[in-house]
């Protein structure tokens, strides 16, 4: 492995290359921990952009045991070209995609959003594995309790349950949906939050007992201010704070949308909010941003670096 393409740092914005040297694509991820490892999984954009979409070529997986070096595990679900009415046609829409694991059943679940060109199927699709590099296997997709489901992310509590957390109701409103014991499918238990606040990409995330999430507005692939809220139970009530970014360009999230909020492994209160700096005219080409996220008084606060590394987190 040649030492120049290893990356020492997290540089927010910048070119982010994997081990082999090459473009990460893990557009609209999440990261799940497994057996010391850390698995980012998300959107592989590795295509021409057209109108502000690309062709589905598939959900990508990378390992790191230090998060600044990944290393390509691959897609880990590929996109199927030979059947057009496939979930995952390359002529459709697969967003957001995230994996948790399955403790009882000992299976890697991963959920997403599908969606047509145009936006109307609006559906949750979910996939299963053995293994967290895949390969994955495609059930199939849904609305959840009938309900339209776009933008989402998954949260494991730490009682082992586990949520699908969407925007829907023509992402008017955002969701809240407990899962099946076994991961592959929503309850009837499911709440309804932000009703007529336009809230998208969700990323939820627990702290001392209580529950963060962080969205963003509804402005299509243009950044815009982001918003936090906190509640005592997960299902809600979500009481809105406020902005979670400090410092210029706080307003625009740094020019860039939420996505996940990733725990570090053995360090409490340590976390690194992670949002993408979307593209829309060469979508392969979206940066990450990854930055140290803290709680102070139940305060989240996210401040700009230009490069760092964990030992940010040294305290
Ligand atoms: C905003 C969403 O958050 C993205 O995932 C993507 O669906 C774009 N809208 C499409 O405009």
């Amino acid at each position: 492995m040649d030492n120049k393409l290893v990356a020492k740092h997290i540089i927010p914005g910048e070119v982010w290359l994997d081990t082999d040297g090459t473009l990460i694509q893990a557009h609209g991820g999440g990261v799940l921990f497994h057996e010391g490892l850390y698995y980012w999984y998300g959107e592989n954009k590795n295509g021409i952009s057209r109108n502000a979409r690309v062709d589905v070529i598939g959900v990508s997986c990378y390992s790191s045991s230090d998060l600044h070096t990944w290393k390509n595990e691959g897609i880990v679900l590929p996109a199927v070209t030979n059947d057009l009415e496939h979930d995952l046609n390359p002529r459709m829409v697969l967003e957001r995609p995230k994996v948790i694991y399955n403790d009882t059943t000992r299976k890697f679940v991963m959920w997403m959003h599908i969606d047509s060109a145009d936006y109307s199927y609006a559906r949750a699709g979910v996939a299963i594995s053995d293994s967290p590099v895949g390969p994955f296997e495609y059930i199939g997709s849904f609305r959840p309790n009938e309900q339209m489901s776009r933008d989402m992310t998954l949260f494991k509590d730490t009682d082992g349950k586990a949520y699908h957390i969407f925007s829907s109701e023509g992402n008017s409103t955002l969701c809240i949906t407990l899962l099946s014991d076994d991961y592959l499918s929503p309850t009837t238990q499911y709440t309804r939050n932000f009703i007529n606040n336009y809230r998208e990409a969700p990323a939820l995330f627990k702290h001392e007992g209580k529950y963060y999430i962080i969205t963003s507005g509804c402005t299509g692939w243009s950044p815009n201010e982001a918003e936090y809220a906190v509640a005592e139970n997960i299902m809600g009530p979500w009481k809105v704070i406020g902005n979670p970014c400090f410092g210029t360009d706080a307003e625009t999230t740094f020019h860039s949308q939420g996505t996940y909020v990733l725990p570090i492994k053995g360090k409490s209160g340590a976390y690194i909010f992670m949002a993408d700096r979307w593209k829309r005219e060469d979508l392969k080409d979206s940066r990450y941003i990854w930055l140290p996220l803290q709680i102070k008084n139940n305060t989240i606060e996210i401040k700009w670096l230009n490069q760092w590394d964990l030992s940010y987190f040294n305290y």
